[in-house]
């Protein structure tokens, strides 16, 4: 049986049976399509996220008209086409199933917003994601384990990413909401800022030399801040897209205990502001420091190839 055929028996079932769109349900479904001699290139079977969460999708993501959106298994387009018309947003839909190509391009032109998404029949697996500001998903939570990896390669620092009804794993979301039955996860792809970093701290006597040590897992991470002879460790490290900040406890480096950095990264390089323990910042107080490339590693658990 064609895919084509086989995706109308797919919503056929969803409307005769009702079917919620949980994951056992999804789950179901695929089962439900390879059964019937289905599209067995399809990771995920096509059930498309209601309007009501499409909207919390978009909400959840803060869609601007500065964003490009990227819904991998785009199905009929609905997420892109209503980031573009409700938000001015730049859309890219990727669909494996021609059919559902086919209606996008249809439902983008009666939406009048043609000239600003597009659709590509592509496999996800195989799709350039370093573009996007914002990726919408609605797969399954297995398809979600098999992309982090990418995301983490693909995805610049402060890409959005939000989900239907599936989480990531390990990786926890940064925000969570429940609308009409649905979830919905938020996340922010964290900078990468394991490994060794080094800086000569303002101010102190002839130039101390700090090197920061991260060990990090998604957003989280912990380490240590050595001055001269002296280490101590760090905590509340906050990692949010290229916003990095973390507490060091005791004197370090000519700063009392308390003291917080905050910086912002770029690469190999952190630029940022050290604030005093009772919250103020001076002039002067200034950190910049670099990182030795090859102490960098990746901060997806799951993923075992090299940067
Ligand atoms: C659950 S639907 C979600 C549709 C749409 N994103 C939404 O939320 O309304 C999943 C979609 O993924 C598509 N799909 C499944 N496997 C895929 C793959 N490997 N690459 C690209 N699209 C795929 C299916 O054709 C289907 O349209």
């Amino acid at each position: 049986m064609g895919k084509i055929r086989t995706g109308r028996l797919i919503a056929l079932l969803i409307m005769c049976a009702g079917i919620s769109t949980a994951g056992v349900s999804l789950h179901g479904l695929l089962e439900r399509a390879h059964a019937l001699g289905g599209p067995d290139d399809l990771d995920v079977p096509y059930v498309p996220t209601p309007e009501s969460v499409v909207e919390k999708m978009l909400d959840m993501a803060a869609v601007t008209g500065s964003d490009l959106v990227y819904d991998l298994g785009c199905g009929d387009g609905r997420i892109v086409i209503a980031a573009a018309k409700e938000r001015g947003a730049h859309g890219v839909g990727i669909d494996l199933d021609p059919e559902r190509i086919r209606e996008s391009k249809e439902n983008a032109r009666e939406a009048r917003v043609a000239d600003r998404v597009t659709f590509v029949r592509q496999d996800l697996y195989n799709t350039d994601l370093r573009d996007a500001t914002v990726v919408t998903l609605y797969l399954l939570p297995s398809v979600n384990l098999e992309i982090r990896p990418k995301l983490f390669k693909e995805l610049k620092p402060g890409t959005r990413v939000v989900s239907h009804d599936f989480d990531m794993g390990e990786w926890t979301a940064d925000r969570t909401a429940e609308v009409d039955g649905s979830m919905v996860y938020f996340w922010v792809m964290p900078a990468n800022v394991s490994g060794t970093w080094e800086w000569t701290m303002p101010g102190s006597a002839g130039g101390e030399r700090c090197v920061l040590r991260l060990d990090q897992e998604f957003q989280n991470a912990r380490g240590t801040l050595t001055a001269g002879s002296s280490e101590a460790s760090v905590r509340d490290v906050r990692i949010s897209g290229d916003q990095v900040s973390f507490t060091v406890d005791e004197a370090a480096g000519g700063k009392a205990a308390g003291t917080r950095y905050e910086g912002r990264v770029n690469g190999n390089t952190i630029e940022g502001v050290i604030h005093n323990p009772d919250g103020s910042s001076s002039a002067g107080r200034d950190w910049s420091a670099r990182r030795d490339p090859s102490t960098a590693v990746s901060i997806d658990s799951s993923d075992e190839l090299p940067l």
